[in-house]
């Protein structure tokens, strides 16, 4: 018999923090623990937001995240398969990130890795990125429930202008 979903209590715990968050940073925090604490191959969870200055190169800078400090605080789009997620605006899911030529190593211990695209207003702001000691860790049910958790985000940034 199938595992029964996790995604319907997951989602409900992501919606009951989006509801009680005040701020962007708060919601952000709280997304990446419960996410941590719910999802036992979640060994790495964290925000990158999109930083766009004029006459500046736009970065992927690092928010809160659980886990093990990354030398990546800070990826220009054309690096990582941080920067294609963004660039493309699609979900990237790597079941094994050593046999990815854009990965960017953050631990010696991660498998596999999951980057989602935020969107507010039909753009894109930034990015969910989990990083699992795992390999082929992200399912269509994990990629479903990232891809929510990132809608949330995005859902709060429209609704709360900076
Ligand atoms: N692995 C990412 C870099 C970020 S760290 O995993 C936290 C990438 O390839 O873009």
């Amino acid at each position: 018999m199938p595992a029964p979903s996790k995604a319907p209590a997951v989602n409900a715990e992501l919606e009951k923090i989006m509801s009680t968050s005040k701020s962007l940073p708060e919601l952000m925090s709280r997304m990446v623990e419960k996410l941590n604490e719910l999802m036992l191959k979640y060994n790495w969870v964290g925000f990158y937001m999109l930083e766009e200055a004029p006459g500046t190169e736009p970065m992927l800078v690092l928010g809160p995240f659980v886990g093990a400090m990354t030398p990546h605080t800070r990826i220009p789009l054309n690096q990582g398969i941080c920067g294609a997620a963004v660039s493309t605006g699609k979900t990237i899911v790597v079941d094994d990130v050593n046999s990815d030529p854009r990965y960017l190593a953050c631990s010696l211990e991660t498998k596999s890795e999951i980057v989602v695209p935020i969107f507010a207003n039909s753009k894109v702001v930034g990015e969910l990125d989990i990083d699992s000691h795992f390999p082929a860790a992200f399912t269509p049910e994990d990629k479903s429930i990232c891809e929510y958790a990132a809608r949330l985000v995005g859902l709060f940034i429209e609704r709360h202008p900076a």
